[in-house]
């Protein structure tokens, strides 16, 4: 039912587009009656870190108290992890709190922040709820423009955020382009590098963000547990960046923004390094399965770094998601992500990347359904 917009909320609140998460699976096994494959968030799917569910489960019986609202022991662990000072990391309800926190604490009517068409949607809704104007450069083959997006500032501009790899497309610029980039941003901007899928990325000299925010720059990196650590249901991801940005997002942000099993959960999955390259192996096999597989169906997508892939399925890509979906595959429609003809499928188990290819395959030429 649509309401009447409610008293009070500002015009730029309601012209929010929201974000659209992908489908509960047990939603759709219900409605479907059938069991189904879920290849629509991006998810890990060997499961969550076998080493941080059981410090997960430990922490359970500490319930009762409030969490330790600092993340100390997590943030002294990704310290020594990434050789950075423990006061240049802020762990967050996952990453996408850090994305709104950094809009919170520098974005206001009357500025603005530049962004990519074809990114990650939590970046305009970070910008648009402060009022602030969000500018939409184009994405070039596919990947961020940088030159672009330094063409797009303006004396207004606070902020920028890219993403490396960039969601839905699976693209990545390597770290020359970024510090070419960054080098002409001026100072005062800060710039949210997002880079969610980092551990996935196997490309030399992908990125040397972390030597950036080392040298004291204006630069806010992120990373997460919800993917390769497959720790998404429990939200915590993390912010690499200047103390004094941190200190003051620290002000503004809720008291205990981590719970105390997520903060064990992590803590433990960063050392689960078994778990993390059964998780890498198997996405590296996935892609190439997903791949080689649609290039037999003659299926256009784009090489991915990620763990998925955006697929341009050559007609009305939100249909064919719906198509896909009633035979127990949930993939994500794309074009309330800017890809009207493209659907997004997230790396999962073989047999899941099988079955996608299978149904794929069906809903593409419906005659032939069920011969395969
Ligand atoms: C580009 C990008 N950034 C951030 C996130 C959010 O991750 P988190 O679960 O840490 O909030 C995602 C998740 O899909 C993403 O694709």
């Amino acid at each position: 039912m649509k309401n009447a917009p409610h008293n009070g909320i500002p015009q730029y609140i309601r012209e929010i587009d929201p974000y659209i998460p992908g489908k509960p699976i047990e939603e759709v096994e219900r409605e479907l009656g059938m069991r189904a494959v879920k290849l629509a968030s991006n998810e890990n799917p060997l499961g969550p870190s076998p080493m941080g569910v059981a410090a997960a489960k430990k922490a359970f019986s500490e319930a009762h108290r409030y969490p330790d609202g600092g993340s100390y022991y997590l943030r002294e662990a990704l310290a020594k992890r990434l050789d950075v000072p423990q006061e240049n990391i802020i762990i967050g309800s996952g990453s996408t709190d850090l994305i709104h926190l950094a809009a919170s604490a520098l974005l206001g009517p009357g500025e603005s922040a530049v962004t990519s068409e074809g990114s990650f949607p939590l970046y305009y809704i970070a910008i648009e709820k402060m009022g602030a104007k969000l500018i939409l450069v184009p994405l070039r083959e596919y990947g961020f423009d940088l030159n672009a997006i330094l063409r797009a500032i303006e004396p207004e501009t606070k902020v920028i955020y890219v993403a490396n790899p960039n969601n839905p497309t699976g693209t990545v610029f390597n770290a020359n382009a970024f510090e070419e980039f960054f080098a002409q941003v001026p100072e005062g901007i800060l710039v949210v590098l997002d880079e969610a899928y980092y551990e996935y990325v196997s490309m030399p000299n992908y990125s040397r963000s972390l030597d950036v925010v080392r040298a004291g720059r204006n630069i806010l990196v992120l990373r997460t547990f919800s993917k390769v650590y497959g720790l998404a249901g429990l939200r915590v991801g993390y912010g690499i960046g200047p103390t004094a940005l941190l200190h003051e997002i620290d002000k503004i942000r809720l008291p205990f923004p981590v719970s105390g099993v997520a903060q064990a959960a992590a803590l433990a999955a960063l050392d689960d390094a078994e778990h993390v390259r059964k998780s890498l192996e198997a996405n590296r096999q996935g892609l190439t399965q997903l791949e080689s597989g649609m290039r037999a169906l003659g299926v256009k997508f784009v090489p991915s770094v990620a763990n998925f892939i955006l697929v341009e399925v050559g007609g009305d890509g939100d249909a064919l998601a719906q198509e896909m979906l009633k035979l127990g595959v949930i993939v994500r429609p794309m074009a309330w992500m800017g890809f009207p003809n493209a659907v997004r499928v997230s790396v999962g188990t073989e047999e899941e990347n099988e079955k996608f290819l299978r149904v794929l395959s069906d809903v593409r030429a419906p005659a032939e359904r069920g011969t395969g």
